[in-house]
């Protein structure tokens, strides 16, 4: 079987690229570089032994993808290609809706033509907005976007959704929580970019010092330390869920044409705790300081995991030490050094 992975040069995509090809599958990569590297090709090529075949393509483009499809036939798609920068897409709306949402239309147009019928999409718990109860569930409203980024989430399912109704597509969307850490090999892992967005590689990143503070948002939020609350996953554990969610499509297992999963540990953990776990882990004092609140967070995220341990039949298997070490690891390895712990 064949499985076309969008964005497979990507921080989750690559990892899941790894666990596909780890797991038996042949394996095709659309990615067109905009937020990666071609040498991830390679470092899937040492960890896995084998190459995957890598397309440069733009998933705007819709005579290259059609003529990928016509060519390569692929089983199952698994959809990560997207930009995913929260910040700049306030500032540039247009130019995520037309890659999100334009490189969506045009693979799901593919996937109906060709009657390739899986269909994994990567979506985010950023669809709940600000959640009205704790554990979030899949029945959860999906509610306005707090970005133009989460707002093509929420699109992009109304999209699978509809597509579903009207063709032989079958589909599982993967709202993840907070994906963090890497491989074990620390030979692939979150491209560093001078803005990171998650709190993991700012705190990677202060640590190894390529910053100065590690700034903590509010330490007045009711929470038992004051921080906020978010469910960090380690992004192995998100690639597995995607391994299990094709082999569910292609084995007819899914329940409905159209199923949505949270990908959580179920257990939240605030800043200030991610922080003193970071320090106990790797021996690296953090130096962070603590400020007001910054306009938009929520003050707790935490997903109901039940939904994906009982149906999709996936549970996690990394804890929060795990997470720390190999996001420590990869930072070790971009900076040329070997001290790993
Ligand atoms: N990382 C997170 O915290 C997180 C959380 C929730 C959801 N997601 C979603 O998961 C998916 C993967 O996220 P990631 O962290 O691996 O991001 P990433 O930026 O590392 O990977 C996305 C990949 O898609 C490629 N890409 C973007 N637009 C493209 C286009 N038009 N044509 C071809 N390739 C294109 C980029 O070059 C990149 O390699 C995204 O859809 C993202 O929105 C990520």
């Amino acid at each position: 079987m064949k499985i076309l992975v969008t964005g497979g040069t990507g921080y989750i995509g690559a990892h899941t690229v790894v666990e596909l090809m780890n797991s038996g599958f042949d394996v095709d990569i659309i990615d067109n570089l905009n937020n990666s590297k071609e040498e991830v090709v390679d470092a899937i090529a040492k960890i896995t032994g084998k190459r995957p075949l890598w397309f440069n393509i733009d998933l705007c483009d819709a005579n290259e993808i059609k003529n990928y499809f016509s060519k390569h036939k692929p089983d199952a798609v698994v959809h990560f290609a997207a930009h995913k920068a929260v910040g700049l897409s306030v500032e540039q709306p247009l130019a995520f809706y037309h890659n999100n949402l334009l490189s969506l239309i045009n693979l799901l147009q593919c996937c109906v033509e060709a009657k390739c019928n899986s269909f994994v999409f990567s979506s985010s718990c950023s669809v709940y907005a600000d959640p009205d109860k704790l554990p979030i569930d899949e029945n959860a409203p999906v509610k306005t976007a707090k970005s133009p980024y989460g707002n093509t989430k929420k699109i992009g399912e109304e999209i699978i959704t509809d597509t579903v109704k009207s063709s032989t597509l079958q589909a599982v969307s993967l709202r993840y929580f907070n994906p963090v850490g890497s491989h074990d090999s620390a030979l692939i892992g979150e491209l560093p970019t001078t803005m990171p967005l998650n709190v993991m590689p700012i705190i990677t990143q202060v640590a190894i010092g390529k910053r100065k503070q590690f700034v903590v948002f509010g330490n007045d939020y009711p929470t038992p330390d004051g921080s906020c609350i978010r469910d960090y996953i380690h992004v192995v554990d998100v690639a597995k869920a995607h391994v299990t969610a094709v082999m569910r499509l292609l084995n007819k297992k899914n329940k409905s044409a159209y199923e949505v999963f949270n990908l959580g540990t179920g257990k939240g953990f605030s800043v200030l705790e991610l922080i003193h776990a970071f320090e106990k882990t790797t021996g690296q004092k953090l130096n962070y300081t603590i400020e007001g609140r910054r306009a938009g967070d929520v003050t707790a995220v935490y997903a109901d995991t039940a939904l994906a341990n009982t149906v999709l039949g996936w549970h996690t298997e990394r804890d929060l030490n795990d997470m720390i070490r190999t996001a420590w690891n990869w930072e070790l390895y971009l900076a040329g050094r070997t001290d790993f712990i």
